[in-house]
């Protein structure tokens, strides 16, 4: 007989229902899907289409993979009024949390422009103070994307309130953690002075920012402004100063926050990062050629720079404001370093107001986190002129002359050719506390530039000599070999020494080494008032 074959075992069908905690999961992660969706898909179009990435992309772009822990994803709102109750704003329109940049901790909130305009509530403010607290009992950076119309006009004087905390904590913070502001969309009202109270604002090409805007300004002044003539980034690097770079769009500021980032300690008790460094102290000879031998003509002190620092690598701020004067950060042998240059080829380096204010801001930055001070000076003299006066170059160019006296890290100043009067003190001259100060065999440190000095203690002979231009000539060549030499400042100690340009970056490598664990200290006070 043949075998018979098994019956086939029927399938069966259990049906699962979830578990409590199972569905409990379920209903979360479709809460975070639609919180991670913020104002909606048709918003996130339109966030697209300005040019715009949403909060999330940024903070997912800004942060490395896997490294963002966000916190504060269900809060709510309170507000009640104008249909604020029925109102749903995911996250409460500003993404927050914890994350590292290559590496290193830093706080983050990134306002949520699709949800109902980024605008800031009292629980938005919140969840700010909250990243920025954090920063300070972590000691990291703390980095906000501003993308926002401004205070929730629905919550009145709850929203004013919390821009009051935001700005209260800008404080607590500045000169503890680094701060950056990124400016990706309007920022525009009283919003503008947290971005203002931080260390630097980075402004996309797509964004505004002004305390009042075109409409307002044509009823009450009658001026007629585009959005971006009056707040654009071009109009804040050129024309107010207000920010120090401009991006071309939101993945380069994001890239330029990483590498500002990349030059800070985290916070006031840490050095800088070092960087490993490849070995290579030597300068191209060819920097011994840089300063023309007519000593009026003029050159790029960026030249100069990219000689001295590792890779030539400087990250200039502010490089389309103040441009008599350069201003970035850079490393030497790996340590990074604030460079402040004079540059000869924009108004032939004097310093006027705002070079001095752009200058003096940064020297208090380096100062307050451990960057050393590397100065440039080729410095004709401050700008001479009624509107430099009227406008107070006394108190402005004294803010330089009260950073760098105020400043206590290493201060190394290296004499390139003019150093003249009031703005050879002000290009930290070893009066105001250099540490080091060199110099090339092109410098010329004196009271004020030959011809001048001239014109003033030769006046009487020059005016009773037959032939007046020769007089002047030779009396200008007697004045400037007797004092419009390094020899002279060299003499009196003014001048540590003198080296060829060409050797000048393994100076500084040395010196900085040497420098690196300066410790000055101060007389206690509360604090001393900067000439603002
Ligand atoms: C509440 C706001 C808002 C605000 C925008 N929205 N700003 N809601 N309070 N301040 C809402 C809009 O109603 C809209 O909601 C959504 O955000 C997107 O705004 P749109 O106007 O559709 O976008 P857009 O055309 O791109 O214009 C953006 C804008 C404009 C230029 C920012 O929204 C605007 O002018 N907003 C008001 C700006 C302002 O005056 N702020 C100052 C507030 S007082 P729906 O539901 O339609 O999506 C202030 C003082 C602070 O800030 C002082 C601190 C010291």
């Amino acid at each position: 007989m043949a075998p018979v074959a098994a019956p086939e075992k029927p399938e069966v069908k259990v049906e699962t229902k979830p578990t409590g905690i199972e569905q409990k999961i379920q209903e979360l992660e479709t809460m975070r899907v639609q919180v991670k969706l913020g104002g909606g898909e048709d918003k996130i179009a339109k966030q697209h289409e300005a040019g715009k990435l949403t909060a999330r992309e940024r903070i997912a772009r800004l942060a490395d993979p896997d490294s963002f822990q966000e916190i504060g994803m269900f809060a709510k709102h309170r507000a009640s009024l104008f249909g604020m109750a029925k109102k749903d704003i995911p996250a409460d329109g500003v993404v927050t949390g914890v994350a590292t940049i290559d590496g290193r901790l830093v706080h983050l909130a990134s306002q949520d422009f699709t949800a109902l305009g980024g605008a800031v509530g009292e629980v938005h403010a919140d969840k700010i103070v909250e990243m920025m607290n954090l920063s300070l009992k972590t000691g990291s950076p703390f980095v906000i994307v501003n993308d926002s119309g401004g205070a929730r006009i629905q919550e009145g004087i709850d929203a004013l309130a919390g821009y009051g905390r935001i700005f209260y904590n800008n404080v607590m913070l500045s000169g503890t953690v680094p701060q950056i502001s990124l400016i990706c969309g309007p920022c525009a009202g009283g919003a503008v002075y947290s971005p203002a109270l931080t260390d630097f604002i980075i402004q996309t090409k797509q964004a505004q920012m002004f305390i009042t805007g075109p409409s307002v300004i044509k009823q009450v002044t009658g001026e007629v402004v585009t959005p971006d003539q009056l707040g654009g980034a071009a109009a804040h690097m050129t024309q107010s100063g207000n920010v120090h770079f401009v991006a071309e769009n939101d993945e380069d500021a994001i890239y330029i926050t990483r590498r500002i980032l990349s030059f800070l300690p985290s916070n006031n008790l840490e050095d800088p990062p070092r960087l490993d460094f490849d070995g290579n102290l030597e300068s191209d000879p060819a920097v011994n050629k840089i300063i023309p031998d007519d000593p009026k003509q003029a050159y790029d002190v960026r030249n100069v720079i990219a000689q001295l620092v590792d890779r030539g690598d400087l990250l200039e701020i502010q490089s389309g404001y103040a441009q008599n004067i350069v201003i970035g950060l850079a490393r030497i042998a790996g340590c990074t370093v604030g460079v402040i240059a004079n540059q000869p080829c924009v108004m032939a380096g004097v310093l006027d107001i705002n070079a001095s204010d752009k200058a003096a801001r940064f020297i208090r930055f380096c100062n307050a986190f451990n960057i050393p001070l590397l100065t440039l000076a080729d410095v004709p003299g401050f700008l001479p002129g009624v509107a430099q006066e009227y406008g107070g170059i006394i108190r402005h160019g004294a803010k330089m002359l009260f950073a760098y006296s105020a400043a206590t890290v290493p201060k190394i100043t290296v004499v390139l050719r003019k150093a003249y009067g009031g703005a050879y003190l002000a290009m930290c001259s070893r009066d105001l506390g250099a540490d080091r100060v060199i110099a090339w065999p092109t410098a010329e440190i004196a009271v004020m530039g030959a011809e001048g000095a001239a014109e003033i203690v030769f006046r009487k002979e020059i005016n009773e000599a037959e032939d007046k231009a020769a007089k002047r000539k030779e009396l200008i060549e007697k004045y400037r070999s007797a004092f419009a030499t390094p020899y002279v400042s060299a003499a009196r100690r003014l001048v540590d020494d003198i080296i060829e340009p060409a050797e000048t970056r393994r100076y500084l490598a040395m010196a900085l080494d040497a420098l690196h664990a300066k410790r000055e200290l101060r007389p206690p006070k509360k604090h001393g008032l900067m000439p603002l």
